[in-house]
């Protein structure tokens, strides 16, 4: 009972103010308003556990500020105070929402009861809330964990079956190369044009392994190739590369390089996609006349690569999903949600972090630390694999 807010409404004054003394000896005092306007901002600046409240008032009456109550303060419970042998408006108040009420005289101890058992209801109440929104925190846990697994189970499979096709067109690729160069193609026309494009397939299968690969997790040491590379040199590579996707948009897309980035030792086509997939994204999220910065600078030996754009920005309750396999805000067939997860999952792996800061409506930056030098991490042993996509598949299903 100690903790109990209470307000007291009444235009007596002699009457309201014995009360509240009383009230305040017994260990809860109460604040008081002296009619429902009152009441009504003391509520609004101060929530109320219960309200003791008179019904025949000038100005407002108990009837039209229990509504009041009611609509806004939902939780507040009301004892109505009605006068002597009016059992009526004390039904109305019930009607309206009241707890319970009490006529005039009343009895202080009986009053005090019955403040005792608003408040226990107000209690009640709450615990509800705190378990109904437990159980939907429960719930959204649950169904997050069951979609994520049934996502690892589908990138599982949808890897598995592109794989095969890769493997059939590497091959053929290969085989195409060895006849072209065998001593009776020498004189084949445009021979060297058809070199050019099968090495084209081929380094295309390479990306496209890489990517299934990295989706999965299972990307293995031997996979990941370490150089010295140029950051800057590559981000002008992959602005190169993402060029169609401006088509029909006037996008200024601006290089900034430090001095003193120089160079670092990293794996260059996992980091050629990073770069493709944010900037990427960052020319859908920006408008025509929008513009795009590709930053690099030295940072307590670390560099700082940041993609910065000015187009829609990201809602805050998407900051959480966006780096989750399959989250993508686009239409079907524009994005499959997964740029952002694989980006994660190559930065981490080459032992940088990722953070993105965004402001609806302002703009989007997506800001990479690396190291000068990684040896790259192993997330997962050869042996633990397979458990994991057993568990994978026991939750969602089939891998095949
Ligand atoms: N620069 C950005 N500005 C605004 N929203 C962005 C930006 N980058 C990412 N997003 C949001 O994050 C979502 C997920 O991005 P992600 O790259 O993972 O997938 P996607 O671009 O939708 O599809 P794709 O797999 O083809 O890349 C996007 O759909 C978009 O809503
Ligand atoms: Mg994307």
């Amino acid at each position: 009972m100690k903790d109990i807010r209470l307000l007291l409404v009444d235009d007596e004054d002699d009457f309201r103010q014995t009360l509240a003394k009383r009230l305040a000896k017994k260990g809860i005092p109460p604040e008081q308003a002296e009619n429902g306007e009152k009441a009504l901002s003391i509520l609004e600046k101060k929530e109320m556990d219960v309200v003791v409240l008179d019904v025949k008032m000038p100005g407002m009456d108990g009837i039209e500020v229990l509504r009041h109550i009611k609509k806004k303060h939902p939780r507040t419970e009301v004892i109505f105070l009605t006068g002597h042998a009016a059992t009526q408006d004390g039904v109305d108040g019930i009607k309206t929402g009241a707890f319970d009420y009490l006529s005039k005289p009343i009895e202080f101890e009986h009053l005090l009861s019955k403040i005792k058992q608003a408040y226990e209801k107000v209690e009640r109440e709450e615990e509800k809330l705190r378990e109904a929104e437990f159980r939907n925190k429960m719930e959204q846990q649950m169904a997050t964990t069951e979609r994520l697994a049934s996502l690892g189970t589908l990138a599982a499979g949808v890897a598995h079956e592109i794989n095969n096709p890769l493997a059939i067109i590497n091959e053929s690729a290969g085989w195409l190369k060895l006849i072209i160069n065998k001593e009776e193609m020498a004189q084949m026309p445009r021979k060297q044009d058809f070199e050019m494009a099968l090495n084209k397939i081929e380094k295309g299968v390479d990306r496209a392994r890489r990517i299934t690969h990295q989706l999965l997790g299972f990307a293995k040491k031997d996979d990941s190739v370490l150089a010295e590379l140029n950051l800057s040199e590559l981000a002008d590579e992959a602005i190169q590369l993402v060029n169609r996707e401006m088509a029909n948009k006037e996008i200024e897309i601006i290089r900034e390089t430090a001095p003193n980035t120089g160079t670092i030792w990293s794996d260059p086509y996992q980091l050629r996609q990073v770069l493709i997939n944010l900037i990427t994204n960052a020319i859908h999220a920006t408008e025509s006349g929008g513009k795009i910065t590709v930053m690099l600078e030295a940072v307590n030996g670390e560099i700082n690569l940041t993609v910065q754009d000015n187009g829609q920005g990201i809602p805050k309750e998407n900051l959480d999903k966006i780096f989750e396999p399959f989250f993508s805000t686009k239409s079907p067939g524009e994005g499959t949600g997964l740029g952002l997860s694989v980006t994660r999952g190559i930065i981490e792996k080459l032992c940088g972090t990722i953070q993105v800061k965004s402001r609806l409506g302002h703009g989007t930056s997506f800001c990479i630390r690396l190291p000068r030098y990684c040896e790259i991490k192993e997330d997962l042993d050869q042996d633990e694999r397979i458990p994991f996509l057993d568990k994978i598949a026991k939750q969602g299903g089939s891998t095949q």
